[in-house]
């Protein structure tokens, strides 16, 4: 049987998923600043997963097909899906990305940002890589409208990051979200070949670029999970949730 292509979520769904996307950028704000030269990934991480439980709340990743942290923490050339380690230590003028998943109310919030560790102002290719890599969330959630296609959104999202002279990550893609952490549709940051999907009321997408400073290839380290980049260059990874609505576009995430 083909796999629904994409999820409408009910009126009573919306409400549930809301409450967990609003917990989600809580803590994902909470756990951006709790980052600290000094500390190590895994002190973060356990953190992480005090404050997500302090809102009441379970951490979606732990556990998520094996995945060992509260929350996922990718530093500097590491592209997503850090685990938090004892012996890795963040350092001033790192790069820091924070991807929070929030279970809560049988609903799911899943958001991330990336902060530069450090006092002073960050270097300019890392200012054009937080910044490229934001703006192009920005875009990708003017373009996520009801009638559009899911095309239209993703070469948004691509045209900022390729302004900013940014690799495009492609073998890690958005989705829907809400009732499961990963749901049908994809998100690509990258325009496809076909349009994709239209763009309907009702439905839940978590848009999240991946961008790097140098090239856009990526391999996954051997602990299965850490995904880096090809050339050991910086990486940024920010994701909102959005639902889609009969008008406004409506940002469930806010930072
Ligand atoms: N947070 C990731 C996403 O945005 C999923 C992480 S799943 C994990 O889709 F198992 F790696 F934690
Ligand atoms: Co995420
Ligand atoms: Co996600």
């Amino acid at each position: 049987m083909l796999r629904k292509p994409y999820i409408i979520h009910t009126p009573e769904e919306i409400a549930r998923i809301r409450v967990a996307a609003a917990a989600a950028a809580h803590a994902r704000e909470q756990i951006a600043s709790a980052v600290e030269a000094g500390m190590s990934t895994k002190e973060l991480d356990m953190i992480a997963g005090a404050i997500i439980r302090d809102l009441g709340g379970v951490p979606t990743f732990l556990g998520y097909c094996g995945y060992p942290g509260n929350i996922c923490i990718s530093v500097n050339d590491e592209v997503v899906h850090g685990i938090g380690r004892p012996d890795r230590i963040i350092l001033k003028g790192d790069v820091v990305s924070v991807d929070v998943g929030v279970t809560l109310g049988g609903a799911v919030g899943d958001t991330a940002k990336t902060v530069y560790v450090g006092d002073d102002e960050p270097p300019g290719d890392v200012q054009r890589l937080l910044e490229g890599t934001r703006l192009s969330l920005e875009a990708g959630i003017k373009a996520a409208k009801a009638g559009n296609c899911m095309q239209d959104l993703s070469r948004a999202v691509e045209k900022v990051a390729v302004a900013h002279g940014l690799g495009v990550v492609r073998e890690y893609v958005g989705h829907g979200c809400g009732i499961h952490l990963h749901e049908p549709p994809e998100v690509p940051n990258f325009a496809t070949r076909s349009r994709g999907v239209k763009l309907l009321p009702g439905m839940v997408l978590c848009i999240e670029p991946m961008m790097n400073l140098g090239t856009h290839r990526i391999y996954v380290e051997d602990d299965q999970w850490t995904v880096r980049t090809g050339d050991g260059k910086k990486s940024a990874h920010f994701e909102h949730m959005v639902l889609i609505t009969e008008d406004q576009t409506e940002v469930l995430t806010k930072w």
